[in-house]
């Protein structure tokens, strides 16, 4: 097949260079902002009088003929044409005539691809950031459901101070919430038309950018045109922003893990969202939220390649660019199914309610607030938590829970202890009590409801 730069050469380019240099195998997936880059264009050089508004007509009617080949599965790619751009041109070319070979003008690949890449991302960062509300509205749901369900807090994975369950899974979706603002803030970044810088320098022939922009609705035009062809900032912050997302999901992921352990017991996933063992008939595997887990190393690596293709490139465009596409699909495509299946796993996962709440109280988990009563009697805090250390090493000693231990053996560790110590030793009160702004008591936690729900309303 003939090259569009084939000029240029006396011979043809070695088969396997063509094997090696191919994109086309999956920048296919860009074809329809391709075209919908290619039709901007073509409707901006006719309007610039660069073209004849007759080859703008059929240019368009060339590409829209594409496009439902492609949609059909009738198109036939080739490796020989490289990438999509070639792909697309030669077809079009073949279609139109002397037209489609006027549509390349005012334009370079350099430019192109760069287009394409940022009109791909803003349409997954859209969808991403519908998948995290989606996600956020599930968990929402559940912080409702469980505003009375009580659980152990933990720190260093060691039980810490009793809390409500709701607090916990609104940890998420304030995390969830960071994720979808710093794709938004990506956003900006990434809504910066580059078309019309060319090859690296601009063009000569007075094309109109302001009107592209429009056209392919970009809030921003690239004001350096070797920046505009060599910057893949915006694909390198997408996969940051991907990578913290992850991370969160991973974190959750564990979580499940845990939960769903006969050691913690906190929750039991449904069949439908596990798998059993080929050999051990008792079990039930949480392989979803591992494999959430597992594909973060993914995400992670995609990050470093990108940042590692662009660390040595001198300006302006190199081939090495080429490389940006596979980290930006698959991370945009793991990322997309971890919401999802999360999303749906949570509709579907029960908490063992009574569990939790038995174990809430457990671990000597109200010795905290031992101390803070202490420091209510006045006692410097530091003090405070010496006398309860005391008091908990005691009731180890003695294999004894907290609210087993009589007025006069309280009294043996401070004098200032009374009769209203043992309202404080239950859980539920310990919770309530904690309504410093952000904390864990039902008025705080229904404050954050509610202002999530403005939010994502
Ligand atoms: N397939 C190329 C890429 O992904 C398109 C740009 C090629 N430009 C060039 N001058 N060879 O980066």
């Amino acid at each position: 097949m003939k090259k569009p730069w084939s000029g240029r050469f006396r011979q043809r380019t070695s088969e396997s260079v063509e094997a090696f240099t191919e994109s086309i195998s999956y920048d296919k997936r860009l074809w329809k902002h391709d075209i919908n880059g290619s039709i901007a264009h073509a409707k901006m050089l006719a309007k610039q009088g660069i073209i004849p508004a007759r080859d703008a007509e059929s240019i368009i009617k060339g590409l829209k003929e594409i496009a439902t080949e492609i949609k059909s599965g009738k198109f036939r790619f080739s490796s020989q044409l490289e990438d999509i751009h070639m792909n697309i041109e030669a077809a079009l070319a073949k279609k139109t005539g002397p037209a489609g070979k006027r549509l390349h003008t005012a334009r370079s690949r350099n430019d192109q691809v760069a287009l394409d890449l940022r009109l791909y991302l803003k349409e997954v960062m859209g969808e991403l950031i519908s998948l995290i509300i989606k996600l956020q509205k599930t968990l929402l749901l559940l912080a409702e459901e469980h505003i009375s369900t009580m659980m152990p807090g933990y720190t260093h994975l060691q039980r810490a101070q009793p809390v409500l369950l709701s607090h916990h899974i609104l940890a998420y979706v304030t995390m969830l919430q960071r994720d979808r603002n710093r794709f938004e803030d990506c956003m900006k970044r990434t809504d910066v038309l580059p078309l019309g810088s060319c090859a690296i320098s601009g063009t000569t022939l007075p094309t109109d950018r302001q009107f592209l922009a429009k056209e392919l609705e970009f809030r921003e035009i690239s004001g350096n045109s070797i920046d505009a062809v060599s910057d893949r900032d915006f694909a390198i912050e997408f996969l940051g922003c991907s990578s913290i997302a992850m991370m969160h999901l991973s974190r959750f992921a564990e979580e499940i893990v845990l939960w769903s352990t006969e050691e913690f017991g906190f929750v039991e996933l449904s069949d439908t969202f596990t798998t059993g063992s080929s050999i051990m008939p008792q079990k039930k595997n949480p392989d979803v939220a591992e494999l959430i887990r597992g594909k973060t190393g993914r995400i992670f690596g995609n990050l470093i390649a990108l940042l590692t293709v662009m660390k040595g490139l001198p300006l302006s465009y190199n081939r090495d660019l080429q490389e940006d596409k596979l980290p930006v699909f698959d991370t945009a495509d793991t990322l997309r199914a971890c919401l999802s299946v999360l999303n749906e796993m949570l509709s579907e996962m029960r908490f063992d309610v009574k569990r939790m709440r038995s174990t809430a109280g457990e671990g000597y988990s109200t010795a905290t607030d031992i101390a803070e009563y202490l420091v209510k009697k006045n006692i410097p805090f530091r003090e405070a938590h010496e006398i309860t250390g005391k008091i908990v090493l005691y009731c180890i000693a003695g294999e004894k829970s907290l609210d087993s231990l009589s007025l006069s053996e309280f009294r043996s560790f401070s004098p200032v202890i009374s009769k209203d110590i043992f309202t404080l030793l239950d859980p539920a009160v310990s919770i309530k009590s904690r309504s410093s702004f952000g904390g864990t008591s039902p008025s705080e936690v229904r404050r954050q409801i509610k202002l999530f729900k403005k939010i994502l309303s």
